[in-house]
């Protein structure tokens, strides 16, 4: 170990490195609970060339290295548990230009995703990526995850916002992916192999993200629903008329934590079991008054109990307050968390089959439902009870896990919709990836890093 220290030193300043046991463990893990981070050291490059440099000398003396953002994943991605050298991204951090013809801009890895939406907005355009981890996570990191979040069924994931990448391949070249090109037919767009990569293929280093115009008149409608039925058959009544911007939900279970967390009063005056948001743009109020049929007929069939209007920025913060703080407010739980995802025909049946598991089998532990139902991505959160250590809990949830992988499974699914597999998830894979397709995942990371390098052991054990 003492070795590749001294490499390292002997080939940068003392500037590049953290050493201290408090940054070891702060950048040696993401917002994954469960796998204790071990790593060897941080370093920070602030140009490609030291990225690359890196990589080099990580291929002349066999040591693992760990691409590490801002840290916000939920599957041990950016976790270095086994004496890996993390590598930040936190000093390339610079804005490199903003075209205002093409309404992109071009950034470095580690610039924080929420000052490039601030950008956007400056110019009076919006990068439609929108989470709430925003304010922390970078966007080299969103992009090699492929991130989500709440205008997925609007905008699509940010894979379709990136018009340019430059990596450095875990052999240690430099890439320039499709360069900002909206057209580009020339075989293989290695640029689509790098999103959502988790690091094991090399460094993203840099973007080229389009923007475009915002939505007009956004409202919000956060309804009350008396079951789970009522929030699938909410969202397929107004998905068949209008073109949403978001339709999100959560159970009942989520709202005291965002209460205690945010210090909010409860989302409607009586509690409901069920909650879901609707957000759309009022298209010159054509879309108001197909919004408010269809609302008048689902209360009248009961399927919704009460709601709660924003159409201001103020109201509309504070409705999108209960679905976007979930995370943050039951992080100190430390939930066991599951990302699942179906087509939008089969949510029904496959919720419903899921929801029997995890009641038959969790019955002393607090279940929260919520996330992305449009999008046919749900999170699980199981919260562990007093009476049972984190051990025995996480061993209890694999178990069950299998039994919801299963049905996973059987509607083919998927075992990650949008947090990754990283270390959490890998020996799952399985359950949404045939053998043959994995083995030729395994083959791609072979040519972009024989030496296997980078991010050792996320996704699969290659
Ligand atoms: C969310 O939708 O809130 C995020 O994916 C984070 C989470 O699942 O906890
Ligand atoms: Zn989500």
């Amino acid at each position: 170990m003492s070795s590749i220290l001294e490499i390292l030193k002997n080939n940068f300043d003392a500037s590049f490195f953290k050493t201290s046991k408090e940054d070891l463990l702060k950048y040696g893990k993401d917002w994954t609970n469960f796998i204790p981070p071990n790593p060897l050291i941080i370093i920070f490059p602030k140009t490609i060339f030291d990225v690359q440099k890196i990589v080099q000398l990580a291929n002349e003396h066999h040591f693992v290295l760990v691409p590490s953002g801002g840290r916000t994943g939920l599957s041990a991605g950016a976790v270095a548990a086994q004496n890996e050298v993390v590598v930040s991204m936190d000093k390339m951090d610079k804005i490199l230009s903003f075209n205002e013809l093409e309404q992109t801009i071009q950034v470095e890895a580690g610039v924080i995703t929420e000052n490039i939406k601030k950008i956007a907005e400056e110019n009076n355009l919006i990068f439609p990526i929108d989470f709430a981890s925003k304010g922390s996570s970078q966007i080299g990191g969103n992009i090699a995850t492929n991130a989500g979040g709440i205008q997925v069924v609007k905008y699509g994931l940010i894979r379709n916002w990136v018009t340019g990448l430059k990596v450095v391949t875990g052999r240690g070249e430099i890439l320039e992916l499709n360069q900002g090109l909206i057209k580009n037919a020339t075989g293989y767009d290695l640029r689509h192999l790098f999103i959502g990569s988790e690091g094991t293929l090399g460094f993203i280093v840099e973007a080229t993200l389009q923007f475009i115009s915002p939505p007009k008149n956004k409202q919000v409608i956060l309804f009350g629903h008396p079951n789970i039925e009522a929030v699938i058959k909410t969202m397929s009544t107004f998905r068949k008329k209008i073109d949403f911007l978001a339709f999100e939900f959560f159970s009942d279970s989520c709202v005291d934590y965002v209460m205690e967390h945010t210090q909010v009063d409860t989302p409607l005056p009586q509690r409901f079991p069920y909650y879901s948001i609707l957000e759309f743009e009022s298209n010159d109020g054509k879309n108001n008054d197909i919004v408010f049929q269809l609302y008048q007929e689902l209360y009248q069939e009961k399927i919704i109990l009460d709601d709660a209007f924003g159409s201001d920025s103020i109201s509309i913060k504070k409705i999108w307050g209960y679905r976007e703080n979930i995370s943050a407010s039951i992080s100190s739980f430390s939930p066991y968390k599951n990302d699942l995802s179906v087509t939008i025909s089969n949510i029904h049946l496959f919720l419903l089959e899921i929801e029997k598991v995890v009641v038959n089998h969790y019955p002393l532990f607090k279940i929260l439902w919520y996330g992305h139902i449009a999008d046919g991505n749900l999170h699980l959160n199981i919260i562990k009870s007093n009476d049972i250590s984190i051990s025995e809990f996480e061993k209890k949830c694999k178990e069950v896990n299998i039994l919801i992988f299963e049905i996973v499974q059987k509607y083919k699914g998927s075992i990650s919709a949008e947090h990754g597999v990283g270390l959490l998830k890998k020996s799952y894979l399985e359950y949404s990836k045939s053998q043959e397709e994995i083995f030729y995942m395994k083959m791609i990371k072979n040519i972009f890093d024989p030496n296997h390098i980078m991010n050792k052991g996320k996704i699969f054990d290659a």
